[in-house]
């Protein structure tokens, strides 16, 4: 007997930004801090990797970007539709002692894989920072969460519409400047992911960030989301997602993240039109 996914809760949480709590009990039984899952919507549809950002019973929730085909029609889906399949818990998880005071820097949805990643520290006895940036305030997402789960919440907007004027990047230089940090976690687009782990490469402080080359099967099977840490190639999905931030060789991954553009575009816009044609709401992948 086929088993599918029920969707329980469906919800835009900001412009382009959207959550899906679903039904999985044999993945929120075991999920830890860092870890995703693979969704493939139907029998047509691709698979995609996304960080469990929340775990409540037997459900998980996701938050995406709404970037491409995929995640366009996964944020059309309402509560009571289904996935079809869903795989995980994949992926190390967060690699968590008591080591001080940790900061949890998310640049825009990245912030979504921070609160799972807060509790755990913080229940192995850390103190928690977060810092959560935005390019202006209505893109913020999960700030009461974050508060909650962290010691202390620092906001930071491109634009100054909330919080800091400037980069999540800056606030981690005052907060070093103020006090001591034991370690660092940064989650967000990878240039920023990259940009940031500087602030704390002189300093020495271990920092972590967690990497979203393109997967396929999440196994360490077909090679896609090879990775260059240390000078040594590492497949993503089994050997982290999560990297030492100053070893990653950034530049190669973006270059990879950017191979498929052409294509994703092409697919997305099929999707767009096709969708439009359909009556009743009825999407097909
Ligand atoms: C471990 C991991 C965790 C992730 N967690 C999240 C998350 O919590 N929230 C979120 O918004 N995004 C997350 N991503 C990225 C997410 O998987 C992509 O945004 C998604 O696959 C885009 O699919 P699409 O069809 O909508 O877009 P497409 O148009 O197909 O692609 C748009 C862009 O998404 C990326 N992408 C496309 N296909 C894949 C793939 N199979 N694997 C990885 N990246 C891909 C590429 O950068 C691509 O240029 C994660 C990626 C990884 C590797
Ligand atoms: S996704 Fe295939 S090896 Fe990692």
């Amino acid at each position: 007997m086929k088993i599918l996914y029920r969707i329980e809760k469906s919800q835009s949480l900001a412009d382009k930004v959207h959550q899906l709590w679903v039904n999985a009990p044999h993945v929120a039984h075991h999920a830890q801090a860092g870890q995703f899952v693979i969704f493939r919507i139907d029998e047509k549809g691709e698979r995609i990797p996304l960080t469990i950002s929340a775990v409540d019973g037997d459900s998980i929730r996701v938050i995406f970007m709404t970037i491409g085909k995929t995640t366009t029609h996964l944020a059309r889906l309402s509560a009571g539709d289904h996935i079809q399949d869903i795989a995980g818990p994949l992926g190390k998880p967060s690699e968590i002692v008591k080591s001080g005071t940790c900061v949890l820097v998310g640049g825009g949805v990245g912030t979504a894989s921070l609160p799972i990643i807060a509790r755990a520290a913080k229940s192995a006895g850390n103190r928690v920072i977060g810092i959560v940036g935005a390019r202006n305030a209505d893109l913020l997402i999960l700030e009461d969460e974050m508060r909650d789960a962290c010691d202390e919440l620092q906001i930071s907007t491109d634009d100054g519409s909330k919080g800091f004027h400037g980069f999540a990047a800056d606030l981690l230089k005052q907060t070093m400047a103020r006090e001591k940090v034991d370690c660092v976690w940064i989650i967000g687009p990878a240039i920023m992911m990259k940009v940031t782990a500087e602030a704390t490469r002189t300093a020495g402080i271990k920092t972590y960030v967690s990497l979203n080359p393109i997967m396929v099967d999440g196994t360490g099977m077909c090679g896609s989301c090879r990775v260059i840490v240390d000078g040594e190639t590492r497949f993503a999905c089994v050997d982290g997602p999560e990297f030492d931030a100053h070893k990653v060789d950034f530049n190669t991954l973006m270059q990879r993240i950017r191979m498929y553009q052409p294509e994703e575009k092409e697919s997305l816009e099929k999707f767009q039109s096709h969708a439009c044609a359909c009556k009743g709401g009825e999407h097909h992948a």
